[in-house]
């Protein structure tokens, strides 16, 4: 039996194939390309292994079987439009061409012919015309200087360690392969909570260092943003005000950039969460959210650089008998009134969700409603609130169905994709970006099936109308060509039902939360019921679920219509999200024919023995699978069924109590 390399690094760009090729790979990169050194290494690194010998040419010496260059290099007329980072690939003379109109895309391209190269497509047989949907293809690190990880759950961070840079070079392009091979073309490296060390990053003491990684990530094609303390001319400046109308303010600011520019000519630009879970913003001098970014992005704007500002902002200080103040309704209250009052290079960044990446929650209606604004969607890889990289939680099915959700914004058929895109908006929609879910652990993501969810975020970022099974089905396909495809056949199922299997064993319909505070991980019906940070579920002996009716907290309002009255009407609202729209009687009957109480019991029931079928499949696999790799998985599954298991039984026994009513099928529920 093979063995499995467990290594930090083995994901599906490294593995070998189980089938080499017969032939040699004779290359040409024709040009004078900057990105040709990346596709050398590339090819090297991972093309190599796959044919019986590689020889690379920096001219076409008519002997070569694989030419790469751009319209230009190469003489060629251009033909489709495929901008800047789009690429072609097509064989003509018995020869084949991978051609662009810039490098960036000549990188992409050789990412496309080495993964048809690894699925063991005939040489001559690969073809493609891409072009990526979304400028931005992002991720965020919440990365601390310490070495630690926000919400991180595959061990220490990758790039700072004990108050400093890591500076592991090997380590550092390993993963600048892994997350451009998924066209992913931005990063942030630190945390968007900035504290006092990560603040100096901006300051001369750091900047080298930014520099070196900046440089290194360039050359994969990905653009480095910092995230920034918006107190900043406090903390290190040493004013007394960050008061964005203030001219010594905007002058310091103004200087720093300058001195990043001077560094870093190829700086993003900055990451911002202000007023927002205790960091300093604009509100403390009485200024909008506007105002507090527009100073911001007018230093920027003379280097091109960009400002992402979140609007994860709402008041974590609430009381919970206080039924007025509704946290869902946050984010637009704040920014849709600011729609068209934000600078050209400010970009709001929006959580898809009005909450907080919970395993279901109703699209944020500030996605539509910013017509003259730009903004991206902001997606969680890692996952906080879906299993911590413990429990397998595939997550591409949940970013797809927001994805392809019609917000009616223009009129039907107004997806988010199209919004986020630009496409049904003239250009503000600017792209995707996400918390992404790797660090120093073994294979990048600690569970090795939690790698599928980085891949399908850049293949959705890159094309969210890409099939999913497709993506899926490659990605195991990639990962672990050793196995037999019976095997993978079973990963890929576990893995696209994961999502609805984890949302079917813990929070009921919707409503979200219910788990431990602050690690977020586990069971607690009312870990957060009655704290300050506005997450209620509202349940009592005669029912549950939040009312964002007209009645209620007015929520649904914020939805361009008919999408607002689908959610008013307790028969249309899809049951998913009955209890995020509505307060209702444990009786009360679900479109499913099912009561919400033997909902709750059923999914609950249902949820553990899904598990316990994952582990029976595994099981059934044990011989064909290598040691390790079949150790590494189970171990996780039963961490998982444990955790299944203990949200079963808190969540059954609280609303049998509440409710009083019996389980319809008198399984046992701890009374
Ligand atoms: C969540 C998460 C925090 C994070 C915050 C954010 O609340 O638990 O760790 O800082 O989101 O997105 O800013």
């Amino acid at each position: 039996m093979e063995t499995v390399t467990t290594d930090r690094e083995a994901c599906w760009l490294t593995t070998e194939s189980s089938k080499p090729r017969t032939e040699k790979l004779l290359l040409s990169l024709v040009g004078d390309a900057p990105m040709f050194a990346t596709i050398r290494r590339l090819c090297q690194n991972h093309a190599a292994k796959f044919f019986v010998e590689t020889a690379i040419t920096d001219r076409d010496t008519g002997k070569s079987n694989v030419i790469i260059g751009t319209w230009t290099s190469l003489g060629k007329e251009s033909t489709p439009n495929l901008g800047s980072e789009g690429y072609t690939i097509f064989s003509e003379e018995g020869r084949l061409w991978i051609v662009a109109e810039e490098e960036r895309g000549l990188l992409y391209g050789f990412y496309h012919f080495l993964k048809e190269i690894q699925l063991g497509t005939p040489l001559l047989e690969i073809s493609a015309q891409e072009k990526p949907a979304n400028v931005f293809r992002m991720i965020n690190h919440w990365d601390n200087m310490d070495g630690s990880v926000e919400r991180g759950y595959a061990g220490r961070s990758l790039f700072f360690e004990g108050g400093s840079f890591t500076k592991d070079e090997d380590c550092m392009r390993s993963y600048a392969e892994l997350l451009s091979s998924v066209g992913i073309n931005a990063l942030t490296i630190n945390n968007v909570n900035v504290h006092e060390q990560e603040s100096a990053l901006i300051t001369n003491r750091w900047l080298p260092e930014v520099a070196w990684l900046a440089k290194l990530f360039q050359e994969y094609g990905l653009t480095l943003f910092l995230s920034i303390n918006y107190a900043s001319p406090i903390t290190i400046g040493g004013l007394d005000t960050a008061d964005p109308l203030e001219t010594s303010v905007a002058d310091w600011w103004e200087r720093q950039v300058e001195r990043i520019y001077g560094s870093i000519p190829s700086f993003g630009g900055f990451v911002v969460k202000a007023d927002s879970e205790h960091r300093p913003g604009p509100f403390s001098y009485g200024r909008t959210h506007a105002d507090g970014a527009n100073m911001l992005a007018k230093a920027l704007k003379p280097y091109g650089g960009h400002l992402f500002w979140r609007c994860f902002v709402y008041d974590c200080l609430q009381d919970w008998r206080d039924r007025s103040t509704d946290r869902a309704r946050a984010a637009y209250d704040h920014f849709a009134p600011l729609d068209g009052a934000f600078a050209d290079n400010v970009i709001l960044q929006i959580k898809s969700g009005p909450m907080d990446f919970q395993v279901r929650e109703a699209v944020s209606p500030l996605i539509g409603a910013l017509k003259q604004t730009k903004h991206v969607i902001e997606l969680q890889i890692t996952q906080e609130y879906t299993g911590q990289q413990i429990d397998v939680c595939y997550l591409p099915p949940q970013w797809k169905e927001i994805l392809d959700f019609d917000t009616h914004a223009n009129g039907k058929d107004t997806t988010v994709a199209d919004l986020v895109s630009g496409r049904a908006n003239g250009g503000f929609g600017q792209g995707m970006t996400a918390v992404v879910n790797t660090g120093r652990d073994e294979n990048w993501t600690g569970h090795s099936f939690a790698q599928a969810n980085l891949y399908g975020y850049g293949q959705l970022a890159w094309n969210p109308k890409r099939c999913l099974h497709a993506i899926a089905e490659e990605w195991a396909d990639r990962t672990y060509p050793y196995l037999p495809k019976n095997v993978r056949k079973t990963i890929v199922s576990i893995q696209e039902c994961s999502w609805i299997v984890y949302e079917s064993y813990t929070s009921p319909l919707g409503i979200g939360w219910m788990v431990n505070p602050g690690h977020h991980y586990g069971p607690n019906v009312n870990g957060y019921e009655f704290s300050p940070w506005g997450t209620y579920h509202f349940s009592d002996r005669n029912g549950l679920g939040v009312d964002r009716t007209r009645k209620g907290s007015n929520y649904v309002s914020q939805y361009a219509e008919p999408v607002g009255s689908r959610y008013e009407n307790l028969q249309t609202c899809p049951d998913e999200l009955l209890l995020f729209f509505h307060h209702v009687p444990y009786t009360h009957v679900l479109t499913s024919g099912k009561t919400v109480i033997q909902h709750i019991y059923d999914s609950h029931f249902d949820g553990v023995e899904q598990v316990k079928a994952f582990i029976a499949a595994w099981e059934s696999h044990k011989q064909e699978l290598p040691e390790a790799l079949y150790q590494h998985v189970r171990v996780k599954f039963d961490a998982q069924l444990a955790n299944a298991v203990e949200w079963r039984d808190q969540v059954n026994t609280y609303y049998y109590r509440m409710s009083g009513i019996e389980d319809k099928h008198g399984r046992t529920i701890y009374r």
